[in-house]
């Protein structure tokens, strides 16, 4: 059975033939819609943003910096559990369509590759992301190292890209969501997720997810204040986009970039200080706000999880756990589940 797959692929395909791409962004019905969500969190009080305007093609860069940063420990953390367990995943799942939110770069993703490939797996990939330049960017650059990759790729949101999920050639389905993604939603988004994975997911498919784990307050506020200051230029960019985008007019000088740890919560919170008072237009959404001096926006959370209470979560969730991996610091966390 592996040696056929070997010998049918020996050829690979030109990259055309395993590349799709589905844009979801300039859809309709989503320009209908588009900004709604600014527009109730600047003028909600506390002012908010949507964490998902930090994902233009810039913020996408900055993000792939913030990976490499020596304070950031998630990204290297998560990647050490999948360098070691990544073999477990795939002998514990067997052959999948793998689909990934948020992949950015990829980069973790290979190491998935590898374990899939080495059991003799085909490689189908679905990458979801809302940055359509580094979903495809990305997605050349594996279909170059890995020859015998498809990749059905999906540039939208989460909710866009899932609601429409092309039909899968395996017959069973692995979702992935890592990074510590899934902290990056308040509670009830939380259950809104879950509910619409559980509907994409059939009875006997799997979901892995990557969770970032509780731990001193000092370690967890370096990782989001870096000195070189590369997450203060991601947070600072949101406003560029919004600029850029709906036309307007946030003054970047006037804001200041700040991670502090709520250990009620247990959540980062990352806020913009606005340093000097401001009228802001956003003209494509019709929007007009006063900013104080000293008002602040709050543009992300990042929930900080317990391995067992996020097990339980996900059992009510309709996600039964199957294994669970950590790193030696009991840093992050990796939870494979089947629904
Ligand atoms: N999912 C990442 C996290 O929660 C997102 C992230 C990392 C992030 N650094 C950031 C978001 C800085 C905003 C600002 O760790």
């Amino acid at each position: 059975m592996i040696n056929q797959q070997t010998t049918l692929f020996k050829t690979p395909a030109p990259f055309n033939l395993r590349l799709q791409v589905r844009y979801f962004n300039a859809s309709e019905i989503a320009a209908l819609f588009e900004g709604q969500d600014i527009v109730q969190g600047l003028t909600a009080s506390p002012k908010t943003l949507p964490a998902q305007y930090f994902y233009d093609d810039r913020g996408s860069q900055l993000f792939e910096q913030i990976c490499e940063l020596p304070e950031y420990y998630p990204t290297r953390t998560e990647a050490w559990i999948l360098r070691h367990y990544a073999a477990e995943i795939a002998e514990c799942t067997g052959a999948c369509e793998l689909i990934e939110l948020g992949s950015g770069s990829s980069t973790k993703t290979r190491l998935l590759f590898d374990a899939y490939q080495a059991q003799g797996y085909p490689l189908h990939y679905q990458p979801i992301d809302i940055s359509a330049g580094i979903l495809v960017e990305s997605a050349r650059q594996l279909l170059a190292d890995y020859p015998t990759l498809n990749v059905q790729a999906l540039a939208g949101t989460y909710e866009q890209a899932l609601s429409n999920l092309p039909p899968s050639d395996l017959s069973q389905r692995l979702i992935f969501f890592l990074g510590n993604s899934l902290g990056n939603f308040m509670p009830q988004e939380c259950d809104r997720f879950f509910a619409q994975i559980t509907t994409v997911l059939n009875p006997g498919d799997y979901f892995l997810l990557g969770v970032d784990l509780e731990k001193d307050s000092d370690v967890l506020e370096a990782a989001y204040n870096d000195r070189q200051g590369v997450t203060a230029a991601f947070n600072l960019n949101m406003l560029a986009h919004l600029n850029h985008r709906f036309i307007g007019n946030f003054n970047l000088n006037a804001f200041h970039h700040q991670a502090i740890y709520n250990s009620v919560d247990r959540q980062i919170e990352m806020y913009l200080h606005c340093q000097q008072p401001q009228s802001v237009q956003l003209k494509k959404l019709d929007l007009s706000i006063d900013m104080a001096q000293g008002e602040s926006i709050r543009t992300e959370i990042s929930r900080k999880f317990n391995l067992e209470q996020m097990q339980q979560y996900l059992q009510a969730q309709g996600l039964s756990p199957l294994q669970v991996w950590t790193d030696p610091k009991q840093w992050f966390g990796m939870i494979l589940c089947r629904r």
